[in-house]
């Protein structure tokens, strides 16, 4: 088989997201979303997303065959996010998949949300095929995970290099802008009002970069390629509080911009360097904090620099979606794996 067709189906947090591919051809990605119901909580309800997923799905699918002009008869293969995620969250989309597979006779792909994020960086929109290139990194940057991964494979060979030992770097996003007044989900809020701000005004911490904690190439530290992010909020908060302490307006726009610079400067700069000293030379950006655009600029640069060849998904493909889920379904068809046995489990802390 050449060019499979596989249904995505995505439900991990708070969006519904179907997606048709074709090989690497996106056909239909349809999104909906509870981000609405969870705003005024500051933070995703898991019983407030199950029961949405469970309102949402039937809809959603028949936008997504409708937009892909394919009947449900015609795809070669269903692929469901299994982990890792809120587990009534995923429980729905699982279900439905099973029982999607089952009544139409197809192949089912339990497929890990970490690695469909980044598998996504391969699907193109126009049909070209973009194989995984050789020595490949994936950098995955979202609200519950920062890791830096080697991707021999992604049926079956991803490896850890380095993660956050705290906060994910969305997750930080999020409780800065939530401390700042700018709402929730954070990452693009902070996002925008950087853009007026001073990436300079402010110096804050880069975690783990001291020399007891990353040691040298030879003499590598436990810590060489990980990142904390917890320390970075605090020290924006101390900011902050020293103005309003004295009676001045806290200057929102160029904390915004100094912390967001702090993040990405720490993430760029020991993404590259693992690839450099592991001996890799391409890399994929994936996540939802993958969307951010100072990240996707800088990180341009540093692997231009680098002589690392960059794959970035486009910004609607990088937070959650069904096409990033389809996208991995189908390199795991055209590669030959065994299909998932129709009792997988959901599984909210499955590793990659
Ligand atoms: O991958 P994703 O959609 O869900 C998870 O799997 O976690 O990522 C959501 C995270 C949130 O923390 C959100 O604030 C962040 O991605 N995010 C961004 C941007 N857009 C979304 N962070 C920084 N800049 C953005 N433009
Ligand atoms: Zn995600």
């Amino acid at each position: 088989m050449t060019e499979p067709l596989v249904l995505g189906i995505e439900t991990s947090c708070d969006e519904t997201g179907i997606g048709i591919v074709r090989g690497t051809h996106l056909l239909a990605n349809e999104v909906a979303s509870s981000m609405d119901e969870h705003v005024r909580y500051g933070g995703v309800i898991p019983e407030i997303a199950a029961r949405a997923h469970l309102e949402a799905f039937t809809p959603t699918l028949r936008r997504a065959l409708e937009t892909a002009d394919v009947e449900l008869e015609e795809v070669d293969a269903i692929a469901v996010t299994a982990g890792p995620g809120l587990a009534g969250a995923l429980m729905v989309g699982l279900s439905a998949a099973k029982g999607l597979a089952l009544a139409a006779g197809k192949p089912l792909y339990g497929v890990n949300h970490l690695v469909a994020h980044v598998a996504v960086a391969l699907a193109d929109q126009h049909g070209n095929s973009s194989p995984l290139p050789e020595n490949t990194a994936a950098l995955l940057v979202s609200g519950g995970h920062t890791e830096i991964l080697r991707v021999g494979s992604l049926a079956d060979d991803v490896e850890l290099i380095g993660s956050t030992i705290d906060d994910a770097a969305g997750e930080a996003y999020d409780k800065t802008a939530r401390l700042l007044g700018l709402g929730y989900p954070g990452g693009p809020a902070i996002d925008a009002a950087a853009r007026t701000g001073d990436p300079q005004a402010f110096r804050f911490p880069r975690g783990l970069t001291m020399p007891k904690f990353e040691g040298t190439a030879q003499n590598p530290g436990k810590h060489r390629h990980n990142w904390s992010f917890s320390g970075l909020k605090t020290a924006v908060a101390r900011a902050a509080e020293q103005f309003t302490s004295q009676g001045f307006a806290v200057p929102t726009a160029d904390l915004a911009a100094s912390f967001q610079e702090a993040v990405v400067d720490v993430l760029t700069a020991k993404a590259v360097r693992a690839c450099q000293e592991q001996g890799l030379t391409s890399m994929l950006l994936g996540g939802g904090v993958a969307a951010n655009s100072r990240l996707r600029e800088l990180l341009a640069q540093r692997c231009g620099a680098a002589g690392i060849q960059l794959t970035v998904p486009p910004v609607r493909l990088c937070t959650d979606n069904g096409a990033m889920v389809a996208a991995l379904g189908a390199h795991l068809v055209s590669a030959g794996a065994p299909p998932s046995s129709l009792d997988i489990p959901a599984d909210s802390s499955l590793p990659v």
